[in-house]
């Protein structure tokens, strides 16, 4: 059988992402394939409770524990739900997955991008994406677009969001091969449009 595709989705709170994850979905399923989603944090099951932890808790929390917290999840979302639909040959499209981490703890908590890198891999033990998709907005409009219900990660301010955006804009530099960075400010059929004929090329 074929082995099927991983394919994840990225970019600053409220960038757009989830309606393109689903039109996309949408688009892959009328041609046939086998779709499955995910996300990250909060794949099915266990990640839920720790989705439940990184987004809501009120204490103090150390930037070392998030990013285990994140990479714990991400473990569980890889070797659970994406290796195993990617190896019966399906297309998994994830809400988030490495990257969030480079972009997030790299460079908006200002820890050691490479040591992300590095714990990236053992988390997923180099299960890497075929294509991931950076949708890139201004701080302002993202701000704007999330609102006064900010969750924990949601209230880290424009400067941190500064910081993840030229992140994402470096990660797509060093890896323009399988990271794609579409501009977010346009209408939701041309940015899918976009998508699709990244989707078209590794089909
Ligand atoms: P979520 O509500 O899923 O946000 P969005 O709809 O924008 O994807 O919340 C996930 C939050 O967690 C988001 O602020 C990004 C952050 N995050 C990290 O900081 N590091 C990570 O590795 C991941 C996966 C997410």
């Amino acid at each position: 059988m074929q082995k099927g595709k991983f394919i994840t989705f990225e970019g600053a709170d409220g960038c757009g992402k989830t309606t393109q994850i689903n039109l996309l979905a949408e688009y892959l399923t009328k041609k046939g394939y086998t779709v499955k989603l995910t996300r990250e944090p909060g794949c099915k099951g266990l990640g839920e409770k720790i989705r439940e932890i990184l987004l809501n808790y009120e204490g103090d929390v150390s930037d070392v524990c998030e990013s285990f917290l994140f990479l714990a999840d991400r473990a569980q979302n890889t070797d659970i739900i994406v290796k195993p639909a990617v190896e019966r040959g399906e297309i998994v499209l994830c809400d988030r997955h490495t990257d969030s981490s480079v972009a997030y703890q790299g460079y908006g908590r200002q820890l050691d991008v490479e040591r992300i890198r590095k714990l990236n891999s053992i988390a997923t033990s180099g299960f890497n994406p075929d294509r991931t998709f950076v949708f890139d907005i201004d701080v302002e409009t993202s701000m704007q677009r999330v609102g006064k219900n900010k969750d924990r990660m949601e209230s880290a301010g424009s400067e941190f969001f500064n910081r993840v955006r030229n992140g994402y804009l470096e990660i797509g530099k060093r890896e323009p091969e399988r990271v794609k960075v579409i501009n977010s400010n346009d209408t939701i059929e041309n940015i899918h449009k976009q998508v699709i004929k990244y989707i078209e090329e590794i089909l």
